[in-house]
């Protein structure tokens, strides 16, 4: 191959991959802000060992917080979930807010949008309305240990 060939093959591959990083670039920005996706900031941020003494997760649980709008406060650790049972009455807006205790976990509520992971020492949060009553569980999704796999909560829409 010719010296002019191969310069103009590497000029091509260059533009592509300049092409490709302004896309990601673009893509990033343009989640960052219209979906509102971000680091967790300092606010979000709990010390994991003083979790059973500062609000909200000293008192973990459901808590109605105004008509038809719920807030669960949980902790994972190996291997649970607290609180274990969730019941929110059919249409209930529920915030979920959550750490973990120990090691990384993770928190998918079945057929929802609700999946977080679970950081110790930062607080994640999410919001869904549960329009149909039913039954769900909610799991772990991230490899924890030996224990995982019995990793579960049940959510309860009445
Ligand atoms: Cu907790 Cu897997």
């Amino acid at each position: 191959m010719s010296s002019h060939k191969i310069l103009v093959y590497e000029r091509a591959f260059l533009t592509l991959g300049a092409l490709l990083l302004v896309v990601c670039l673009a893509a990033l920005f343009y989640a960052s802000i219209t979906m509102g996706i971000h680091l967790p900031d300092k606010e979000r941020k709990i010390d994991p060992a003083a979790i059973t003494s500062e609000a909200p997760f000293d008192n973990p649980g459901v808590r109605q917080t105004g008509p038809g709008t719920y807030e669960v406060v949980m902790i994972a650790q190996i291997w649970l979930f607290n609180p274990n049972v969730i019941r929110v009455p059919v249409g209930s807006e529920v915030t979920f807010i959550a750490t973990s205790r120990d090691v990384l976990h993770g928190m998918h509520v079945e057929g929802t949008n609700v999946n977080m992971m679970l950081i110790p020492g930062q607080i994640s949060r999410n919001t869904y309305r549960f329009e149909e009553p039913g039954e769900r569980l909610i799991l772990c999704h991230e490899y924890c240990g030996g224990g995982h796999h019995t990793m579960f909560a049940t959510m309860i829409v009445e």
